[in-house]
């Protein structure tokens, strides 16, 4: 072929393109088929731009430009239409489709924080708004801390109360968060105010109201002259900001060796409503017709354990409370085994929505 039998051939393969009707073309299939007529490896344009090679440098030079020209608008022109079709199609589908607009639409599945975590997170909040500070402690601690500064001498009986996993040497799987305590207090310099909420392991049989690895949050305020009046004021408007103005509570005496006195505090029972009288007007075995409930531990610092970490109990004095928060929440939410806690049932999860976190009254 000489160049102008070549560009006669180009012009009539353009004349060809203009030819169609794009608009009319309205299946992807039947435009893919023009495509292959053109562009395809044996298409009319493709076979001329390959027989370009015939002709002499400077033809080629002159013609090239206006094939690529024709090439790319065709190309360009083809995926406009593709475009449009697509559109045409998912206009038909909605129209051929009974929309029922009066449907919620769906929502997105949310992740939330376990209930544990958010009980937590509550009473971190409320104890943080009485100026007490967050402070951590290992999961795997040593006998020390977990025991000898908390005025538990080895042998002492009271080590048998917790049960406890060793792990090798003298470290032990933490049986309550007290030994954060120690560690807060040889690192601070008082007067401080900390809670420390975590983990804590004990070697127990599991059954609806004891686990071998369950929460706490511990307290801790050393100042001079804390009174147990402090500590009595702290603990019930802790308590009624969680659970409500309308409850009781109760200081019983108590033993604990790192707190002289030492108290357990009682709740009035929230399913009785403190009556000892449940509902179907029969004995609430949840309070065993008490009408209290025990919620936690709690006591003026020891001065053995002042003395384990350097402070003169002279001049320092302070309270502590050890709360456990699987209690809490299974009283706040009726909720009566342990174990829902820790079957990541998404049945039970999904029931505690983010909760609001309780301000003052
Ligand atoms: N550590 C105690 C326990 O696990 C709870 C406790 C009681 C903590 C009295 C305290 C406290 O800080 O003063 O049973």
């Amino acid at each position: 072929m000489n160049s102008s039998d070549w560009e006669k051939e180009l012009e009539k393969v353009a004349r060809e393109i203009s030819a169609e009707n794009f608009s009319a073309i309205l299946s992807a299939e039947d435009l893919e088929r023009l495509r292959i007529r053109f562009l395809g490896r044996k298409g009319s344009l493709t076979e001329l731009l390959r027989s370009i090679k015939d002709l002499s440098i400077e033809e080629r030079k002159l013609l090239a430009p206006k094939a690529q020209k024709i090439k790319s608008q065709l190309e360009s022109q083809i995926a406009a239409r593709i475009e449009e079709i697509e559109k045409l199609r998912f206009e038909k589908d909605i129209n051929s489709q009974s929309l029922d607009l009066t449907l919620p639409p769906l929502s997105p599945l949310r992740g939330r924080f376990h209930p544990l975590t958010q009980m937590q997170n509550q009473m971190a909040h409320i104890l943080g708004l009485m100026g007490f500070s967050w402070a951590e402690g290992p999961l795997i601690e040593d006998d020390e801390h977990n025991f000898t500064a908390l005025n538990i001498p080895e042998h002492h009986s009271a080590r048998d109360m917790l049960d406890t996993f060793y792990v090798e040497g003298s470290k032990v799987m933490r049986t309550h968060t007290s030994p954060v305590q120690i560690r807060a207090m040889r690192q601070k310099k008082p007067p401080f105010r900390i809670i420390s909420p975590g983990r804590v392991f004990r070697h127990e049989a599991i059954d609806a109201t004891h686990s071998a690895v369950f929460h706490q949050v511990e307290g801790l305020y050393v100042d001079k002259n804390v009174s147990f009046a402090d500590l009595k004021g702290t603990l019930e408007e802790f308590l009624k900001a969680l659970f409500g103005p309308e409850i009781k509570v109760r200081f019983r005496p108590s033993y604990f060796p790192f707190t002289e006195p030492s108290a357990e505090v009682d709740l009035s029972c929230l399913f009785c409503s403190g009556t000892g009288v449940g509902k179907d007007r029969h004995p609430c075995g949840i309070c065993k017709k008490t009408g209290f409930i025990e919620i936690l531990g709690a006591g003026m610092v020891h001065p053995n354990v002042f003395k384990a970490v350097g402070y003169d109990p002279e001049i320092w004095s302070g309270f502590a409370f050890g709360i456990g928060v699987e209690r809490i929440a299974m009283l706040k939410w009726q909720i009566k085994d342990i174990r829902d806690f820790y079957q990541n049932d998404v049945r039970f999860l999904s029931q505690f929505k983010d909760a609001e976190l309780p301000l003052f009254a």
